[in-house]
C-alpha cells in the first residue's frame, strides 16, 4: 500500500476520504479527535499545493438529506483548525458539486456534503463513485474508522483511480494495531468488555493466540458466567452465545490462557442514575450487574501491571452513569500506569479513557471502532484492500 508521501499530489485534484463522523450537539462538533486525527494528511496536502476536496459520511441517514446530519458545521470547525475558510459543497455530487470541484485552487480545502445522503455510497454503487471521481487525479484514504465498510467512497472509488493511496492516520493505526498482532511482547493481556459477547468473538478467537491473560468485563461477562452455571440473576445475558462462551472457556483452558471474569459486582435492580446498588459475588434474582465489583477491580488492576501488551476493547459496565464507571475508571488507570505497549480500540473505550482522564498515557487510541475490531480480528479491511488492487 502506497502512502501519501509517496503520491505525485503537487497541484494536483486530491479526493481526501475523512472520517468526519464525529458528535455534534445544538449544530457544533462536541468532540473533534477525529477532524484532528486527519489534520497531519490535510496539512500535508495543503502544502503541496494540492486542490483538496475531503469527504466523509456523519451518521446513518440512509441514502435521504437529513438536515442534522449536514456536514456543514464540521466545515466552519475545521476551517477555525486550519486557519483558513474551508468551501462546503450543499451537493455530494452533481452539477453544482461539479463546479465547485473546478473552481477550487492550489491549497484551497472544499468539503462536499455528507455521502450518506446518497443511496449509492453504502451500496458500494459504482455510478456514485464516479459522479465522485469527476475531476479528480488522486485519490487519498485517511478514513480509518471507515475503512471495515466496503462503501463506495472507500471501495468502489479507489478501484476507479489508479493514482492511489492511504493518509498517516491510517498509517498511524495500521502500524500500531499491527504491533498487538505481530510479534508483540509479553505477558501479553487482552482486556474485553462491552454488552454483547458476540460483538467480541472474531477478536477473542484472534487475540487468544497471543494473549497469556483475558480480563473480562460489561454484560458479556455474564455471558461466560451464566455458561459457568453461575447465578447472574437478572443481568443482561446472551442466551444464543452460551456455546460460543463455552467453546471460547474451552479453548483458554486448552492453549494455558489465564482467563478471567469478574469475582464480584455492582448490582441495581434499575438501571438509572442514583439507583441502589449492592455489590455481590453471586447475583441475586431481580439484580442486574451494572459494574465489575471492588474486589475484581483489584485482582484486574494487579494483573494489568505487570504486563508487556495491553490490548483493550470495551468498558467493564454502564461507564456512561458515574456511579457504574467504577471498574472502568479503574481499569483504564491501571492501563495508563503500566508500561505495556497498549492499544485501546475506538468508541466506549475511547471515551472511557477520556473520562478517566488518561488519554496520554495510552500508547495508541484508535479513532476506528468496528474498524479496529475487524482488524484486531484478522480480518481484510475492505477499504484498505480496495488501495492494493491496480
Ligand atoms: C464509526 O463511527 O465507527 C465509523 O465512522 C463508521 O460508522 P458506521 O458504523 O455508521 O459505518
Amino acid at each position: 500500500m502506497k502512502y501519501v508521501d509517496h503520491l505525485p499530489v503537487d497541484g494536483k485534484t486530491v479526493f481526501l476520504r475523512v472520517d468526519f463522523n464525529v458528535p455534534l450537539r445544538e449544530g457544533k462538533v462536541e468532540d473533534d479527535t477525529r477532524i484532528r486525527a486527519a489534520l497531519p494528511t490535510i496539512n500535508y496536502l495543503l502544502q503541496r499545493r494540492a486542490k483538496l476536496v475531503l469527504a466523509s459520511h456523519l451518521g446513518r441517514p440512509r441514502g435521504k438529506v437529513v438536515k442534522e446530519l449536514s456536514l456543514k458545521p464540521v466545515a466552519e470547525h475545521l476551517g477555525k483548525l486550519l486557519g483558513r475558510p474551508v468551501k462546503f459543497s450543499p451537493q455530494t455530487v452533481g452539477e453544482e458539486a461539479d463546479r465547485m470541484k473546478e473552481q477550487i485552487k492550489e491549497g484551497d480545502v472544499l468539503l462536499l456534503e455528507n455521502l450518506r445522503f446518497n443511496p449509492g455510497e453504502t451500496k458500494d454503487d459504482v455510478e456514485f463513485a464516479s459522479q465522485l471521481a469527476r475531476g479528480i487525479e488522486v485519490y487519498v484514504n485517511d478514513a480509518f474508522g471507515t475503512c471495515h465498510r466496503a462503501h463506495a467512497s472507500v471501495h468502489a472509488l479507489a478501484k476507479l483511480i489508479s493514482v492511489k493511496g492511504a493518509g498517516f492516520l491510517i498509517k498511524k493505526e495500521v502500524e500500531n494495531l499491527s504491533k498487538a498482532l505481530l510479534n508483540p511482547s509479553h505477558p501479553y493481556v487482552l482486556i474485553v468488555g462491552g454488552a454483547k459477547v458476540s460483538d467480541k468473538i472474531p477478536v477473542l478467537e484472534n487475540l487468544m493466540g497471543h494473549a497469556d491473560r483475558v480480563l473480562v468485563g460489561g454484560a458479556m461477562a455474564y455471558t461466560f458466567l451464566k455458561a459457568l452455571g453461575r447465578p447472574v440473576g437478572d443481568s443482561l445475558v446472551e442466551e444464543e452465545r452460551l456455546e460460543d462462551a463455552e467453546r471460547i472457556l474451552r479453548e483458554a483452558e486448552e492453549r494455558g490462557i489465564e482467563f478471567l471474569l469478574p469475582r464480584d459486582h455492582r448490582c441495581v435492580r434499575e438501571i438509572k442514575p442514583g439507583a441502589e446498588m449492592r455489590i455481590m459475588d453471586e447475583i441475586e434474582s431481580g439484580w442486574k450487574g451494572v459494574d465489575i465489583g471492588p474486589e475484581t477491580e483489584k485482582i484486574y488492576r494487579e494483573k494489568i501491571t505487570d504486563a508487556a501488551t495491553v490490548v483493550w476493547n470495551g468498558p467493564m459496565g454502564i461507564f456512561e452513569i458515574e456511579e457504574f464507571s467504577h471498574g472502568t475508571v479503574a481499569v483504564a488507570r491501571a492501563v495508563a500506569e503500566s508500561s505495556a505497549f497498549s492499544v485501546v480500540g475506538g468508541g466506549d473505550s475511547a471515551s472511557a479513557v477520556k473520562k478517566a482522564g488518561v488519554s496520554d498515557k495510552i500508547s495508541h487510541i484508535s479513532t476506528g471502532g468496528g474498524a479496529s475490531l475487524e482488524f484486531l480480528s484478522g480480518k481484510p479491511l475492505p477499504g484498505l484492500q480496495a488501495l492494493e488492487e491496480k
